[in-house]
């Protein structure tokens, strides 16, 4: 049978004769179609994420033409601040190597200081914002930038909603759009009284809830790898897969974010968002069209398949550490009670691994294991793919030595690439064995990365396109998974909330190692 695109050309699509690849679309340009015109609005835009990611994001879109000819960026705080005041605090944070560029980007910056819970200072921003349409030809679109504590996003969601400013096509208004970073709530029940309050004003295809390890490169690819490719969905299931790990650690500490990170602990951090996607991405089955709702569809079916945590064996499927002092890079670190804001006694873990298995009919008894810390040896995010051993070896000349399984790496960071272990015989008159890889390093083959994830973010929510963000649906089916580990934790009562010491600068805590070394061996 041939296909369409096929019929021509012995190779499909447009040849690239040396290397018999193929590449069948334009990947130029950083969107298919004209951006339309449109004013973020930053609330907490003296904070820490505005500096940091989102106007460095914005002047970076900028300058690769990634934002619309028509926009403007309102940043609003409790500060008083003059737009002058609030440009020259952004060139010191983004430090631009172009002034002329960046001179050009500042045109389009303001400042205006809100109260956040009171309706006055929402009905004088609403007509601000209008005045600022008006000025810079936005067409009443807008973003609604959340990067404010997370008790905040109910008070400015509602305050937002009252001044009229979420009703889209409405008087001066275009679309209007809500942009929320993780935490969506603490548990399950705040998820949905958080999800309620934005719903109050804003429908679901107006809510953008961010988790950026999905907006980066290889994260994404995860999806062409498995479904752009024959070779791999037929042997993607529990008849070759031995075991499934999602490996994210970090060096870093809890640095300033006691305020947050004590009350969140790894398992909000980490595993409730980046490491469910991750685990999404490797488990789910193909959407039919790679399009938001049905991607997350097919997300939402892996959570819903997720076996519940088995309190019983507690032990076998959860581990949890936390740093002490240490050693890292040379330089003496105190332990996670000594940093800055963390209680004397504090029993918030900075690391966890857990076993999870998902009950359907490709992934029945496989272990899929999660692991994320702080403060340990290497920063590392990978998928491990652990192939079954041969089921028998026809090589007497062996004497008996196992052979060792295949194994395939999706690298996500330091290293971005594809890695496959498999066995050859190297030269020689004996018959042996020995493990070889065969590498993808995205590096070699392909230009960097034109956007970071924050830029591919904002870009998406411009477009409206909502493929790399969370839908309600899923948040609550894994926090239906995760609160009752967490209650369990943290009222002390079960072996779960044994919590194991470990080294900062080290492998994490003892009781993991067994489980570490199934994932390292590369
Ligand atoms: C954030 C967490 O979402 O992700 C941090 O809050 C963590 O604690 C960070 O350090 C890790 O992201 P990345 O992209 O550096 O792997």
């Amino acid at each position: 049978m041939t296909n369409d695109n096929t019929a021509d050309s012995p190779m499909g699509g447009d040849t690239v004769a040396e290397t018999g690849t193929t590449e069948l679309t334009s990947c130029t340009g950083l969107t298919a179609a004209p951006l339309a015109p449109c004013t973020f609005v930053i609330f907490g835009a003296s904070g820490d994420l505005t500096a940091r990611k989102l106007i460095p994001s914005l002047f970076h879109l900028f300058a690769n033409n990634g934002l619309p000819h028509h926009f403007a960026i309102v940043g609003c705080g409790r500060s008083e601040m003059s737009d002058q005041q609030f440009r020259t605090r952004m060139q010191e944070a983004v430090n631009p190597e172009n002034q002329a560029h960046w001179l050009a980007f500042a045109n389009h910056l303001h400042y205006r200081p809100v109260t956040y819970d009171a309706a006055a200072s929402f009905a004088r921003l609403a007509e601000e914002l209008e005045e600022i349409d008006r000025r810079h030809n936005t067409g009443g679109n807008r973003i609604f930038y959340l990067a404010v504590p997370p008790s905040l996003y109910p008070v400015i969601g509602v305050r937002i909603g009252l001044a009229g400013l979420s009703l889209e096509n409405n008087n001066a208004n275009g679309w209007a759009r809500i942009v929320v970073e993780k935490p969506f709530g603490h548990n399950l029940k705040t998820a949905i009284e958080l999800d309620q309050t934005l719903h109050l004003h804003f429908a679901e295809h107006q809510i953008f809830r961010i988790d950026h390890y999905l907006a980066k490169e290889t994260v994404q690819n995860i999806l062409m790898l498995r479904f752009a490719n024959a070779i791999f969905e037929p042997i993607w299931n529990r008849n070759y897969i031995d075991y499934v790990g999602i490996v994210a650690t970090e060096k870093l500490g809890v640095e300033h974010r006691a305020g947050f990170y004590e009350q969140a602990g790894v398992l909000r951090d980490m595993f409730q968002n980046h490491m469910k996607q991750l685990l999404a991405l490797t488990a789910m089955e193909p959407p039919s069209r790679f399009e938001a709702d049905r991607v997350r569809d097919e997300k939402v079916k892996v959570f819903r398949s997720l076996k519940p945590f088995d309190r019983q064996n507690a032990n076998d499927n959860l581990i949890l550490g936390q740093y002490g002092p240490g050693c890292m890079d040379g330089r003496d670190v105190p332990g996670y009670r000594d940093e800055p804001g963390v209680r004397d006694n504090s029993h918030t873990p900075t690391f966890a691994m857990m076993r999870l298995f998902i009950d359907n009919w490709r992934w029945r008894h496989v272990p899929f294991y999660l692991v994320s810390g702080k403060r340990l040896a290497r920063k590392e995010t990978k998928i491990i793919i652990q192939f079954k051993e041969v089921p028998h070896s026809m090589f007497p000349q062996l004497a008996g030595e196992r052979i060792g399984a295949n194994r395939l790496t999706l690298g996500i960071y330091p290293e971005e690439e594809i890695k496959l272990t498999f066995q050859t015989k190297p030269p020689g008159p004996r018959v042996c064995l020995r493990p070889v890889t065969m590498d993808f390093k995205y590096h070699h083959s392909m230009p960097p990365p034109i956007l970071d994830a924050y830029e591919k973010v904002l870009l998406d929510c411009m477009i409206g396109d909502q493929t790399l963000f969370w839908r309600q649906d899923g948040v609550e089916q894994c926090w239906s998974f995760l609160t009752p580990v967490l209650d369990e934790c943290e009222t002390c009562t079960g072996q779960v909330s044994e919590l194991h010491p470990y080294a900062a600068g080290g492998q994490g805590p003892e009781p993991a190692q067994k489980w570490l070394r199934l994932l390292g061996g590369e």
